[in-house]
């Protein structure tokens, strides 16, 4: 692959140390196990699995906030650089993140157009006069009123402090943006709305994003690729619309069927059993197979790999992948 990408991990790998209880003995866990992926300029890719999939985790290698234990990460054709270093931090100007909370992005006792202007003081962008034009600017581009800048965070509805911290994000025009669950704080009634602003963002600025969601009808508008994760490893990554139209593993297959359709009968929903994924109790062979319905006694010893299995798309299950010519993917 890797023609023309501006993000690119391979085998991507993250364990961490962790201990059950206070006596418990320390033990290693795979929240990230052998990811690869890719996100070409100004387009997005989201990524849904449940939670303790290791999205976040995946976000936060993929900006290099925190470094894999195995496995690399390029941007824009460039190695990422090690954590905290100049050549790191310059590169942060050109991707940002955006997460779920954004009471905890914000500081509270700081105006928010002080705030949406920090990224340009920090990379001295333009001229003082330069920066607050620049800054009324952003307030309009995520539908806010520029007599608002003064406003500190509390003075907000939630809505509204995610449509802030995007202004922050989008501030110095970054080429990729990768978005943690940045509706999931939020109230039904406004979570298309930030939707919707982000992919107008997108379109008009040509921002590329990394969407992660546990919600798969929330990455649904937003995504021209999906990956589905599970345990730590990609399951299926597919065009976002045949994600929706033809689900090919079980893990995704069930939750595509809990998803409302406008315009379709419900189809029969899938109820996953089972115990939700845990990267501390990790099954043998198919991560997913003590949850799948149509498991077969290979399912149990041997991990699927993630295989092409049509163009454009990729699964990694047994039976999926037996049921066409299986290629092995190098990266
Ligand atoms: N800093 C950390 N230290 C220890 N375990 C972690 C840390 N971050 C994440 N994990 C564990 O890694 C797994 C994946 O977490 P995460 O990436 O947050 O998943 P998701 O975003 O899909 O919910 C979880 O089991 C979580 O408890
Ligand atoms: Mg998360």
């Amino acid at each position: 692959m890797s023609e023309n990408q501006l993000l690119e991990a391979s085998g991507l790998v993250k364990t961490y140390r962790t201990r059950r209880g206070l006596l418990g003995r320390p033990t290693d866990i795979r929240a990230v196990d052998d990811v690869s992926l890719s996100v070409a300029p100004s387009q997005t890719l989201g990524i849904v699995g449940e939670s303790g999939s290791g999205k976040s985790t995946t976000g936060r290698l993929l900006l290099g906030i925190e470094e894999p234990t195995e496995g690399s990460v390029r941007f824009d054709g460039n190695a990422m650089p090690r954590l905290g270093t100049a050549e790191w931090r310059a590169l942060r100007s050109r991707m940002q993140l955006v997460f779920q909370d954004p009471l905890a992005a914000l500081d509270r006792r700081v105006s928010i157009g002080t705030q949406i202007g920090e990224p340009l003081d920090i990379h001295a962008v333009g001229t003082e006069r330069e920066r607050q034009e620049r800054v009324e600017s952003l307030l309009s581009a995520v539908g806010l009123r520029r007599d608002q800048a003064d406003r500190y965070p509390h003075e907000l509805s939630g809505g509204q402090r995610q449509r802030v911290v995007i202004a922050r994000a989008i501030a110095t025009n970054p080429q990729l943006l990768v978005c943690d669950e940045p509706v999931s704080a939020l109230d039904v009634s406004i979570q298309a709305q930030v939707i919707n602003l982000l992919r107008d963002l997108q379109e008009t600025r040509g921002i590329a994003m990394a969407f992660i969601s546990h919600d798969l009808k929330v990455v649904r508008n937003i995504s021209d690729r999906v990956a589905v994760m599970y345990l730590g490893r990609i399951v299926e990554e597919a065009p976002s619309e045949e994600i929706f139209r033809r689900p090919l593993h079980p893990y995704t297959q069930a939750l595509v069927s809990s998803v409302p359709v406008p315009g379709t009968a419900l189809r029969d929903r899938i109820i996953l059993e089972g115990e939700p994924p845990n990267p501390a109790a990790r099954p043998t062979g198919c991560s997913f197979h003590p949850r799948c319905s149509l498991a077969i006694a290979r399912c149990r010893v041997e991990a699927p790999a993630l295989v092409a299995v049509e163009s454009g798309r990729k699964a990694a299950c047994h039976l999926v992948a037996s049921a066409s010519e299986p290629e092995i993917m190098d990266s």
